[in-house]
């Protein structure tokens, strides 16, 4: 196991009995934070701040210092991915991301980047993983992440965020080979790129499926599932968590993965996950918007998650964090936590 001074969060997440669940905030390094929000606006954009390496790193150290969660996430995006495959984005200020060029047919596909040749393009990453490993002097683990390949794949057919991904589904169901073929491709670039973050001292791997939700249960099965067990055959080197949200109808088979935690949002129950998925440690799964609720509320119900989940946890939100949560809930949500004991 990796030797960092707080290991609680390494513990769990191999199965190990701990005396009180890690705690980490999906989103962590980001607009929550005073010290984020005056980086981030003394740059161009979003962009810049991932390109710049060494500020990449200290906002990914930011949450450490001021939050004292028990994992470090390193300041990236899902969407480099896509980037590095050719589909170039710009992520627009109040709007999200816009892509230049989207998939649309036989070509396009033809056309992407793919494997180790694309995944080493993305250095900056790998040199931003290196310096947040320096600036966090092993106090906590650092969690490497990519987007699941079905959510990469949706971003690439559709070119921006969608509340239907309508577009990015109807090629699912009218181009199932092509669909097919960019899911591999897309596997493959992502299993190099998460290899070369282990290279560069990532301790564990988690892996989004944001977009998991507005698939059917037989198209989860079809275009989803099988490139996420792929990518945890390959990834065996540190322990990987897999948060597919929205798929209640697919925990059961998530639970089947070969992956060590899973993801749990806020619309489940974790008694019922807990059956569903018995061999799994759970990661979750406050909404993030009972942060919004008044303080005494945020520590009852913290508690309350702690005792339901009664251990193989990681505690977290559902889902990211919302930007505009008050700091002061946040912190409330991370001491609460730290100051549980199982079996007391
Ligand atoms: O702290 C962390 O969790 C690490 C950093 C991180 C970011 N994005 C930074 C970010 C992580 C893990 C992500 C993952 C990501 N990116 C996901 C999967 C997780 C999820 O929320 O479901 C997705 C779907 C994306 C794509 C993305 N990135 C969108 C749709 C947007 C725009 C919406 C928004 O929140 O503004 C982003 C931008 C983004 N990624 C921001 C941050 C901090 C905000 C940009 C800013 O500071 O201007």
């Amino acid at each position: 196991m990796a030797n960092v001074k707080n290991d609680l969060f390494l513990r769990a997440i191999n199965g190990e009995s701990v005396e009180r669940p890690p705690v980490w905030l999906m989103r962590q390094a980001g607009r929550i934070l005073p010290q984020y929000r005056a980086i981030r606006g003394s740059l161009s954009g979003f962009k810049e701040l991932l390109a710049r390496t060494d500020l990449a790193a200290e906002v990914t150290v930011q949450p450490v210092d001021e939050l004292g969660v028990d994992a470090a996430i390193i300041f990236s995006d899902i969407l480099v991915i896509p980037e590095c495959m050719g589909l170039d984005y710009n992520m627009v200020e109040k709007r999200g991301p816009l892509f230049e060029k989207v998939i649309s047919c036989g070509q396009d596909v033809k056309n992407l980047r793919y494997g180790k040749s694309a995944a080493e393009e993305l250095e900056y990453v790998f040199d931003a993983i290196r310096r947040t490993k320096v600036l966090l002097e092993d106090r906590v683990p650092l969690i490497g992440f990519s987007g699941a390949p079905w959510t990469l794949l949706a971003y690439m057919v559709e070119g921006s965020g969608s509340k239907t991904f309508s577009k990015a589904k109807k090629f699912l169901y009218q181009e199932e080979a092509l669909a097919h073929e960019a899911l591999s491709v897309i596997t493959e670039t992502i299993i190099e790129y998460l290899k070369l973050k282990i290279e560069n001292g990532v301790n564990a791997i988690q892996i989004f499926d944001s977009w998991a939700g507005i698939l059917t249960p037989d198209l989860y099965d079809n275009f989803a599932l099988p490139y996420i067990k792929r990518i945890c055959e390959a990834i065996d080197s540190v322990p990987t968590i897999v948060f597919a949200k929205g798929a209640w109808f697919s925990f059961d088979k998530l639970g089947s993965l070969p992956c060590n935690a899973l993801g749990v949002d806020w619309t489940i129950d974790p008694q019922w996950a807990k059956n569903k998925a018995p061999s799994k440690v759970l990661q979750g799964n406050l909404d993030p918007c009972f942060l919004y609720a008044p303080e005494d509320e945020i520590v009852a119900k913290t508690k309350d998650m702690i005792k339901t989940f009664g251990g193989s946890h990681i505690a977290n939100l559902g889902h990211g964090v919302y930007p505009d949560t008050p700091l002061k809930a946040v912190k409330t949500f991370v001491n609460t936590v730290k100051s549980c004991k199982y079996g007391s």
